[in-house]
C-alpha cells in the first residue's frame, strides 16, 4: 500500500477499506443471534494491555512510514480508553477539552495544527495462520484519525471516529508473532465535521479485533421485512456468497428454509407473524451459513411508514417518547462497557422512555442489538457537525463540492453498518451543519441505499421560513420549538404535510427540565405529532476524585485549564454522570407514562397510550390519603383506547382527600394520576393561647408569647432573634425573600434580575411601622417595598404579623410597581435555623423535588425528608429542593420545631442559602454548612428549560401584578407542646438589621 498523509487532504477520505459493510460477526458454529462475539473462532480480541508512546505530530512526522517500528513507546495504555483520562491525575497525555461549538483549533480547513497531539499504539500478538483465508483488522471506534501499519507494512487510513474500519491484512499478517503500530492523530480534515458538542477526547476508544475466515467468504447482506396483507416478506439479499444456506426461526420456534439464488436473494413468507415494536421486541432468528461460517441475525418483523403526514410502525401511529444519549462515562469517557450500555438503556426502559437518537455519531454497534432486544426505537445519526463552520463560513462543508464525498462518507458509513437492526426506525445525516449541496447528497444516498427508512436531518428543515426548509428530509425536525410553535404546527394548514419530530427539546441542563408534560401532552394530541428525544441522557461531568465526605468531585468546560470551553453547559443530563436519576428523569417517567386518567363527573376514565400493548397487562392500586391501598386487575382498554373504570372508595370525614391511582407492571410503577376529592382552605389566624407584651425598642420590636420571644427589625421586617425558652432558634437574621440561586435555566434572566432590579440585595424597607397589643395578640403593620441599590422599586406591600402564643402569622400583601420586571425568582420569608433542625414534614407535592411546572412525579400527600435529603446536588449549584402547593411544612431539631401551614405554599428546606449557591460553581466546593435554610415562598418562579430551549411559558412565571401571601409560622420546643409559664425577661436588642 502506497504510504502517503491524508489527514489533510479531502480527495483521500480512507485507505485500505473495502466497501463498509453491516455489523456481523461470523462463527464457527451455529449459534443464537448476539452471541457474545469473543466465543466466536473467528473472532480474535486485541482490546487490552497496549505499548504507548505520545508525541507532537511533528515529532512522529518523520518516522512514517520506513520507520515507524522506531517509534519509542515505552508506556502501556488501555484500550479502548481516551488518552487524556488515562493518568489524568499525572502528567499524562493531554487534559479533556469541553468545547460546544467553538473548534478548538484555528478554523483553516482541512489543515490542523502542526502541533497535533499523537499516540503511536503498539502490540504484539500471535496468530496460527493456516491456507485460503483472509483475515481482517477491525476499528470501531478511534477518535480523530489513524495511520495503520502491521509488521512495519503500511495498511491503511481511517477518519469518522464512531464508525467500523476494516482492513484487510492478510498478506502482511505472519504465522507466528506479529506487530500492529496505529499512529492516531488528535485532529485531522474531518476534525471540522466532528464537531459535536461533547468533551473533545482522543484516541482508540473501541474494541480493536481480528476476524479470520475463509478465502471467497460472504461480504455483506441486507434484511428488509415487509407486510404482505396478514402475511410478513423478510427479503434478504447477499453480497459475495452465492447458494448459501439460510433458515429463519420463529421466536416460537418453526423454522423456514431458503437458498440464496445466483443475485444472492433469497424470501422467506412469514405467516401469523410475531411483530417487532419497542413494546414488543420479538425477534426472528436468521441464520447464514456460507463455507463453514455461521452468521446469525435478529430479525424483527416491522414496517415504517409515513402516510399523510403521519408516522406509523405496523400500521399504528406510535409516538416517539426519546432521549438523546451520548456515549459518555464519567471516568472513561467515549469508551463506554456493554454494562454500561445495558445499564442506561436498562434504566430509560422504567422510566417509560421508548426512543434514543443517537446524538451525534452511531454508538457501538452492539449498542444497536441491545436495543433490539430489551425494545427500543433508534433515530441512528450519523457522525456529523460542522456547527462551528456554519457560523464561521456557511457554504463550505454544506455547500463546497470539495466537502461532498467526507459529508456522504458518514451516512454511507452509518447506513452500512447499521441497515440489518430493527432497531433503526430513521436514520439521520447528522447535526448542526446548515443545509446545502452536501447534506442534500448525504440524504440521496440513504434514500437510494434505503428506501424502507426516513431520512431525517433538523438542518434541513430548522426554521419553514428560511432557505434551509428542504424538502428532502422525510420528516419535519425542530430543535427546542415553542409549545406554541408545535402546536401550530400540527395544526394549520400552512405548515408542511410532514410529520413534526423534536429532535431535541427540554433542556435538561441543572435543575429541570419542567416543560415535559406541556410537550408530551401535544404529542398524544396531535397525529402529525412523531414525538421528540430530551435533550439529553446524563451530565458529561468528569470525575477527578472525591471529597473527604463522599462528594465527588465533578469536573467541566474550564476544569482541566482549557481555555476555549463552555463551562458547565455539558451538565445538561436526565441522569448525574453516576446514573441516579435527576428530578427531571422521574419527571420525564410520569410524563411519558403509558396510561393517563382523568376524572369527569366522578368518573375515572383511563386513556391506554400504549401503542401496541392492552392495558389488562397492567394492575392499578388506588386509595385515598391515609386509607388503605386497593389493587385490581386493569380490565381490557386497546391501545390508544379508553375506559371507564369502577372505584370504591371512602372520604374520610374531613380535611383534604385525595383519590390516588397508580398503574402497576408487577411491581413497578409505571405512571400514576391523582384527583382532589375535596380540599379545605387553611385558617392561617393564630389562635390566641396564653399572653403577648410588645415592647418598642429604636431598631426593633420584641413581642414575647408564651415561651417565644421575637424581635423584628422595624425598618426592614427582618426578624433578628427568634428565642424559644430563652433559646436562640435563628442562626441568622431572616426575612423576606425575592432572589434565588440562579438556576441555568434562568442564566438570561439572571442578568435582568442582578443588573436591572438588584434582586441579589434586595430587601424590604418600611415607610412606617406601628403595632398594637392587646395582651392575646400583638399585630405589627408596616407599608413597606422591596429595594435593591441602584435600582427602583419593583414591589411594594402591607405588611401585617399577627403574634399568639400559637404562633406568628406573616401577612404580606404585594402589588408590582411599573418598574417590575416581568417575573421574580420567588417572593417568600425564610428562616436560617441551625443545621440541627434536620427532619422534615410537609404536606405538598412530594415526595420529589416539585414546582409549578414540574411535578408530575409527585403526588400531593405528606412527606417525611431530611434537610441533606431534600437536597439536589446539581454540578454547579443553584435553586433546588422544592417542594410545590404546600399547607404544611415543618423542620425539627433537638431544641425544637418549627412548623408553617398555609394554602399552597412553596416551601424547601436545605443546608444552603441562594448567596452561598450563587457564587459556588461546584457542588463539592460548596462548604460544610451548619445552617437549614428554610424557605416558605408565596411562589416560586417555574424552572422551564430556557438553557437552550424556550422562553418559560406565561402561565408558569412569577408575574402576578397583586397578591397577598399569608402562612401561619409556629415555633415549638422539641418535646412539650404545652405553652408554659416561664418566666421571660425582654431585651431590647440593638443591633443593625439586615438579611
Ligand atoms: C443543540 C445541539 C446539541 C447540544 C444542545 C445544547 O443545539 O444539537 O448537541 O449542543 O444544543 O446542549
Ligand atoms: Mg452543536
Amino acid at each position: 500500500m502506497h504510504f502517503k498523509f491524508c489527514h489533510e487532504d479531502l480527495s483521500i477520505l480512507s485507505v485500505g477499506q473495502g466497501e463498509p459493510r453491516s455489523y456481523y460477526i461470523p462463527f464457527t458454529r451455529e449459534v443464537a443471534p448476539y452471541t457474545d462475539r469473543e466465543l466466536s473462532g473467528a473472532f480474535t480480541q486485541l482490546s487490552g494491555k497496549w505499548s504507548f508512546g505520545y508525541y507532537p505530530f511533528t515529532a512522529v512526522k518523520n518516522y512514517l512510514p520506513e520507520r515507524v517500528g522506531e517509534i519509542p513507546v515505552d508506556e502501556v495504555i488501555n484500550v479502548p480508553a481516551n488518552w487524556q483520562l488515562e493518568r489524568l491525575h499525572e502528567e499524562g497525555y493531554d487534559k479533556p477539552n469541553y468545547t460546544n461549538i467553538n473548534y478548538p483549533i484555528p478554523f483553516d480547513p482541512p489543515y490542523v495544527p502542526n502541533e497535533n497531539p499523537t499516540g503511536v499504539y503498539a502490540r504484539t500478538f500471535d496468530f496460527k495462520k493456516e491456507e485460503d483465508r483472509r483475515q481482517y483488522m477491525l476499528f470501531e471506534g478511534v477518535d480523530a484519525c489513524f495511520y495503520l501499519f502491521l509488521n512495519g507494512e503500511y495498511m491503511g487510513y481511517h477518519e469518522i471516529p464512531h464508525s467500523t474500519a476494516e482492513f484487510d491484512i492478510t498478506d502482511a499478517l505472519v504465522d507466528g508473532e506479529n506487530e500492529v503500530r496505529v499512529v492516531v492523530l488528535k485532529w485531522c480534515k474531518g476534525t471540522y465535521i466532528d464537531d459535536q458538542d461533547k468533551f473533545r477526547l482522543s484516541g482508540i476508544f473501541r474494541d480493536v479485533y481480528i476476524l479470520d475466515r475463509p478465502e471467497g467468504h460472504l461480504i455483506d447482506y441486507t434484511v428488509v421485512t415487509e407486510a404482505q396483507g396478514e402475511d410478513y416478506i423478510v427479503s434478504v439479499n447477499v453480497v459475495g456468497a452465492p447458494g448459501c444456506a439460510l433458515s429463519l426461526k420463529s421466536p416460537m420456534g418453526a423454522v423456514l428454509s431458503d437458498v440464496a439464488d445466483e443475485d444472492g436473494n433469497a424470501l422467506f413468507r412469514v405467516e401469523k407473524p410475531l411483530l417487532w415494536s419497542a413494546e414488543n421486541p420479538n425477534l426472528y432468528t436468521l441464520t447464514i451459513s456460507y463455507m463453514g461460517e455461521y452468521i446469525a441475525e435478529g430479525v424483527g418483523l416491522r414496517q415504517v411508514n409515513i402516510e399523510d403526514g403521519v408516522f406509523y410502525l405496523n400500521g399504528v401511529n406510535i409516538k416517539l417518547l426519546g432521549v438523546n444519549r451520548h456515549d459518555s462515562d464519567t471516568v472513561n469517557g467515549y469508551a463506554v462497557t456493554m454494562a454500561q450500555m445495558e445499564r442506561d438503556l436498562r434504566i430509560m426502559k422504567a422510566h417509560n422512555v421508548n426512543c434514543v437518537r443517537t446524538s451525534h455519531y452511531p454508538n457501538d454497534p452492539r449498542f444497536l442489538e441491545l436495543c433490539d432486544r430489551i425494545g427500543l426505537y433508534i433515530c441512528d445519526e450519523a457522525d456529523l457537525e460542522a456547527h462551528a463552520a456554519w457560523g464561521l463560513q456557511n457554504g463550505l462543508i454544506n455547500d463546497d463540492p470539495a466537502w461532498k464525498e467526507a459529508v456522504v462518507d458518514r451516512s454511507r458509513y452509518l447506513h452500512a453498518r447499521d441497515k440489518n437492526r430493527p432497531c433503526v426506525i430513521m436514520f439521520s445525516i447528522g447535526n448542526e451543519s446548515s443545509h446545502g449541496a452536501n447534506m442534500e447528497a448525504a440524504i440521496e444516498h440513504l434514500h437510494n441505499v434505503d428506501p424502507t427508512r426516513p431520512v431525517h436531518y433538523e438542518g434541513a428543515t430548522n426554521n419553514n421560513d428560511n432557505e434551509y426548509n428542504s424538502k428532502s428530509p422525510d420528516v419535519y425536525s425542530r430543535m427546542y420549538a415553542s409549545t406554541e410553535w408545535c402546536e401550530n404546527y400540527c395544526t394549520s394548514e400552512d405548515y408542511d404535510e410532514r410529520p413534526l419530530f423534536l429532535c431535541e427539546y427540554s433542556h435538561a441542563m441543572g435543575n429541570g427540565p419542567a416543560d415535559l408534560r406541556d410537550y408530551a401532552e401535544l404529542f398524544f394530541k396531535y397525529d402529525r405529532f412523531m414525538g421528540g428525544c430530551v435533550w439529553e441522557w446524563c451530565d458529561h461531568a468528569i470525575l477527578t476524585g472525591r471529597k473527604a465526605d463522599g462528594r465527588p468531585v465533578y469536573a467541566y468546560g474550564g476544569d482541566f485549564g482549557d481555555e476555549i470551553n463552555d463551562n458547565n453547559f455539558c451538565c445538561d443530563g436526565l441522569v448525574f454522570p453516576d446514573r441516579t436519576p435527576s428530578p427531571g428523569l422521574l419527571e420525564l417517567k410520569y410524563v411519558y407514562s403509558p396510561v393517563k386518567a382523568r376524572m369527569e363527573d366522578g368518573r375515572v376514565i383511563l386513556t391506554n397510550r400504549y401503542d401496541f400493548t392492552d392495558l389488562s397487562t397492567l394492575t392499578l392500586k388506588w386509595w385515598v390519603n391515609g386509607g388503605e391501598a386497593k389493587e385490581m386487575p386493569i380490565p381490557s382498554i386497546p391501545p390508544h383506547g379508553e375506559g371507564e373504570i369502577e372505584l370504591e372508595y371512602a372520604l374520610p370525614d374531613s380535611g383534604n382527600a385525595y383519590l390516588n391511582l397508580s398503574f402497576m407492571k408487577g411491581k413497578d410503577e409505571l405512571g400514576h394520576a391523582q384527583f382532589a376529592l375535596r380540599e379545605e382552605t387553611v385558617n392561617t389566624a393564630p389562635a390566641p393561647m396564653g399572653e403577648v407584651t410588645i415592647t418598642e425598642g429604636d431598631e426593633s420590636y420584641t413581642v414575647i408569647t408564651a415561651d417565644t420571644e421575637y424581635t423584628l427589625c422595624k425598618s426592614t421586617l427582618t426578624f433578628l432573634s427568634i428565642k424559644k425558652n430563652g433559646k436562640e432558634l435563628l442562626k441568622a437574621p431572616s426575612g423576606i425573600q425575592i432572589w434565588r440561586a440562579p438556576t441555568d435555566n434562568e442564566k438570561e434572566w439572571k442578568s435582568t434580575w442582578t443588573w436591572n432590579c438588584g434582586f441579589h440585595t434586595a430587601k424590604a424597607k418600611t415607610y412606617a411601622i406601628e403595632a398594637e397589643c392587646d395582651g392575646k395578640s400583638a399585630v405589627i403593620k408596616a407599608p413597606f417595598a422591596m429595594v435593591a441599590t441602584k435600582n427602583p422599586v419593583t414591589l411594594r406591600g402591607d405588611a401585617n404579623y399577627t403574634f399568639t402564643g400559637e404562633g406568628v402569622e406573616i401577612s404580606l400583601h404585594m402589588k408590582k410597581t411599573d418598574r417590575a420586571p416581568d417575573m421574580f425568582p420567588r417572593f417568600g420569608v425564610r428562616f436560617i435555623l441551625d443545621k440541627s433542625f434536620h427532619k422534615v414534614t410537609y404536606d405538598g407535592y412530594g415526595p420529589y423535588e416539585s414546582y409549578i411546572d414540574t411535578h408530575a412525579a409527585s403526588l400531593i400527600g405528606r412527606y417525611e425528608d431530611t434537610v441533606d435529603g431534600m437536597f439536589t446536588p446539581y454540578i454547579k449549584p443553584q435553586e433546588n429542593g422544592n417542594r410545590y402547593r404546600c399547607t404544611m411544612a415543618k423542620v425539627e431539631g433537638a431544641d425544637g420545631e418549627v412548623s408553617v401551614i398555609g394554602n399552597g405554599f412553596d416551601f424547601s428546606a436545605i443546608p444552603y442559602t441562594a448567596e452561598i449557591m450563587s457564587k459556588t460553581a461546584h457542588n463539592h466546593e460548596l462548604p460544610e454548612s451548619d445552617e437549614t435554610v428554610l424557605s416558605i415562598d408565596y411562589r416560586q418562579n417555574g424552572i422551564g428549560s430556557h438553557s437552550c430551549g424556550p422562553q418559560l411559558l406565561d402561565k408558569y412565571r412569577l408575574n402576578e401584578k397583586e397578591f397577598t401571601f399569608k402562612v401561619l409560622v409556629k415555633f415549638y420546643k422539641k418535646k412539650s407542646r404545652d405553652y408554659g409559664h416561664g418566666i421571660f425577661i425582654s431585651i431590647l436588642i440593638s443591633r443593625p438589621c439586615g438579611l
